[in-house]
């Protein structure tokens, strides 16, 4: 499985830092939504789904969120600790994130919301995973 993680520039000095996402130059699709995720209790876990279609940067700007990725053959965790750190997260990918220290996780997706493109089921996951392969 590969891992797509990008490190951000920063504007660092004295007075703080400051880190910019162009689209087009630093996210590899046209940001149609911006959502993000904070006071989840120490510990929880969420996402348990895959999506069809939607592509997804994660970006954890505070604390510690470890994600864990599963392409139904290998599954990686990715442990993001730092506010310029992007993970990517394409289609057919299931994910589960663990939140620590009072932990914000940005997301942005390369789509609107739309419920029809989540599967939230693992075994429907594999199922459709294995209709994929089937097609190709
Ligand atoms: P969900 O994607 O299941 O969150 P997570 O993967 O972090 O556990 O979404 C939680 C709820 O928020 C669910 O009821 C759907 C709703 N939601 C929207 O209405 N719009 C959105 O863009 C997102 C991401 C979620």
């Amino acid at each position: 499985m590969d891992i797509v993680t990008t490190d951000f520039p920063e504007h660092k000095n004295h007075t703080g830092a400051l880190t910019v996402l162009e689209g087009g130059q630093h996210i590899p699709f046209d940001i149609a939504r911006v959502y993000y995720i904070y006071e989840v209790p120490e510990g929880e876990i969420r996402g348990h789904h895959a999506h069809k279609t939607l592509q997804q940067y994660l970006i954890c700007l505070q604390g510690t969120c470890e994600i864990m990725l599963d392409d139904g053959k290998q599954q990686r965790t990715i442990c993001l600790t730092k506010p310029n750190r992007g993970l990517f997260v394409g289609v057919n990918m299931w994910r589960t994130m663990k939140f620590q220290e009072n932990a914000i996780l940005l997301v942005l997706a390369s789509a609107p919301y739309e419920e029809e493109d989540y599967i939230r089921q693992y075994e429907g996951f594999l199922q459709y995973l294995q209709e994929q392969e089937g097609m190709s």
